[in-house]
């Protein structure tokens, strides 16, 4: 457990000096609590993989051949745990900044016995590139990454074209891409930068229904009483 730099200090990174590139993630110093402390120290050697700038045998990591599904910022990994429970037959990589969102899914799987779950905490970009080969995933999941309101700082979203050409390269021919988001201006770029990547297609005309396996948040579930929207996107590797 030595990756934990993310969260050393509030200065924020907003860019990265070596690959000028902007990053879709401050810094925070986040609390954590004893309890995901203690998740991190006890289950942190099994289920926590170190950020490495080598590829990563799944197979190894996991124990066995199965699909791989990645998920970008978890967050606290509710909805992560529920949905690798729901499909113990596939392997979930969960790839998350924050600490205690790390602490968090780390007590998650402790608790619910998820043996079908491993954490990387580092920026997936760069997990992506370095340590995911091609063609190795059957999935991708990017559910509510941050919308960055503010006009300046939209260029800080994630879901642009060089972070989905990335995407769709690790991904199986017939696997698929998941977004979702609850910001209507966010889902509108998300569908012109997703339906301008040659190598994906639309599994639904514009905007898909909510599969099945994506649960309902109780943050979602708010905004859908208030009447807030939420749309789901899910293309397919061609
Ligand atoms: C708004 S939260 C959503 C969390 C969760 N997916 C949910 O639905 O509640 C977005 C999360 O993405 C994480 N994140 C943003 N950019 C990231 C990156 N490049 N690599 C890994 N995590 C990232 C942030 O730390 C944050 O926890």
């Amino acid at each position: 457990m030595t990756d934990h730099t993310a969260d050393d200090g509030k200065k924020p990174l907003f860019y990265d000096p070596t690959e000028h590139r902007i990053r879709s993630f401050v810094t925070r110093a986040g609390r954590l609590s004893v309890a995901q402390a203690r998740a991190i120290e006890e289950l942190g050697p099994q289920f926590f993989i170190p950020y490495n700038k080598a590829p990563l045998d799944i197979d190894q990591a996991f124990g066995r051949t199965a699909p791989t599904i990645f998920e970008i910022g978890f967050g606290m990994g509710e909805t992560t745990a529920k949905i690798a429970a729901g499909m113990p037959e596939k392997n979930f990589i969960g790839v998350e900044v924050h600490t205690p969102g790390v602490g968090s899914l780390l007590k998650l799987i402790g608790e619910q016995n998820l043996s079908n779950l491993r954490v990387i905490q580092h920026d997936a970009f760069e997990v992506l590139t370095n340590m995911i080969a091609p063609e190795s995933l059957a999935g991708v999941h990017v559910f509510f990454p941050d919308p960055w309101h503010k006009a300046r700082h939209n260029k800080r979203r994630l879901i642009q074209p060089p972070l989905v050409e990335l995407l769709s390269s690790r991904i199986k021919k017939g696997g698929y891409l998941h977004c979702a988001t609850d910001w209507q201006e966010y889902a509108e770029q998300m569908l012109e930068v997703l339906s301008g990547e040659a190598s994906l297609k639309n599994t639904a005309d514009g905007y898909a229904p909510r599969p099945d396996y994506r649960p309902v948040t109780k943050f979602e579930n708010r905004g859908l009483k208030l009447g807030h929207g939420v749309w789901d996107l899910v293309f397919e590797k061609k």
